[in-house]
């Protein structure tokens, strides 16, 4: 945090993260690694190094590169689906990283032993279930993720409208809202929806520093609001994907998986073939106008909530005065 100047925000998420803005980059397979990472970080809010990528050695010297790369916190995320090593406790601690994001799975599965080690630990949950068992596993906090994000789903979404404000009138743990954030307006809406921070996946994979191939960067700028696909309700897990003419015949194909098309996820990522696999994007493409460098998407999102936090004081002084 910068001692030159008062911080911006704080808050438990904040302070509980040692960052100056409250906003955490999504992991995301081979894309959340140092480059986009430290970039965050370097920006003052949290970069997140992925696991679901399962590629445990590079992840580790992703990890180790952030040291080089920044001086700031980051966190990781242990995406329990894809990664079954048994050995991921100790694989995070062991590299000294303090902040982790638990998701994909059960809380119950390794939130104990993270706290034994020392870490601070945010469980992903997608409805108010999930939230309240993470809560008594003993987690430090929520990261509540609406059904129109992109990534891996439950197959039963609710929106982060709906979910958001359920969860935060239920519990007291501090939440991350993801899931359709992007920019000031909708991180000032997270805070009045009871949020004290934000995750943002679709806005990350968008930005200069992301290391994705610019077809996908550039799709994810002409998509509209309704350009994205929901896959897999019928199996696990479910997906939120652009939509493409692949994507669009999955879309109500309750036979196939769609996850047989990550064998081929690096011809999309890195090579560009937008019909060759999937692209996970929420429906927040629709609202995705530049590719921006992370500095300045996090600068200007951070000015604009709270610059839209004081407008509506003066806006409304009776609720001020009322305390
Ligand atoms: C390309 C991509 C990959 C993702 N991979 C992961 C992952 O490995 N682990 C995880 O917890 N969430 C993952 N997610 C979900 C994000 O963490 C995030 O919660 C979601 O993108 C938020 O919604 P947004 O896309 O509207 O910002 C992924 C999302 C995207 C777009």
């Amino acid at each position: 945090m910068s001692t030159s100047s008062p911080p911006m925000f704080a808050n438990r998420v904040t302070e509980l993260l040692g960052v100056e803005i409250p906003i955490v980059q999504a992991p995301m397979g081979w894309i959340a690694r140092s480059q986009l990472a430290s970039a965050v970080s370097n920006a003052g809010a949290l970069g997140i190094i992925e696991t679901s990528s399962g590629e445990l050695d590079i992840v580790r010297e992703e990890i180790r590169a952030m040291r080089d790369l920044t001086d700031k916190p980051f966190g990781v995320n242990i995406a329990q689906a894809f990664v079954r090593d048994p050995g991921i406790v100790e694989f995070v601690a062991g590299e000294g990283v303090e902040f982790v994001t638990t998701s994909a799975g059960s809380p119950t599965r390794y939130t104990a032993a993270l706290k034994d080690a020392g870490l601070t630990v945010f469980h992903v949950v997608p409805n108010l279930a999930g939230a309240l068992k993470a809560v008594d596993a003993g987690v430090d906090g929520l990261i509540v993720e609406g059904g129109e994000g992109g990534g891996f789903k439950s197959p039963r979404p609710v929106s982060t409208m709906v979910l958001l404000p359920l969860v935060a009138s239920k519990v007291d743990v501090p939440i991350i809202a993801a899931g359709g954030f992007v920019d000031g307006p909708t991180m000032a809406a997270a805070f009045a929806l009871g949020a004290e921070g934000v995750q943002m996946g679709t806005r990350m994979v968008s930005s200069a520093e992301s290391p994705v191939h610019d077809n996908w960067k550039q799709a994810v700028l002409a998509a509209d609001e309704t350009d994205t696909v929901f896959l897999n309700r019928h199996t696990s897990p479910a997906l939120r994907a652009l939509r493409t003419s692949r994507t669009t015949a999955l879309e109500h194909d309750t036979e196939s998986n769609a996850m047989a098309l990550f064998g081929q996820a690096m011809e999309l990522y890195f090579g560009g073939d937008m019909e060759a696999a999937i692209a996970l994007s929420g429906q927040v493409a629709g609202r995705i106008e530049a590719i921006e460098p992370v500095e300045r998407i996090i600068r200007t999102c951070a000015a604009d909530c709270l610059a839209i936090l004081a407008d509506l004081a003066r806006r409304y002084p009776a609720a001020v005065a009322r305390g």
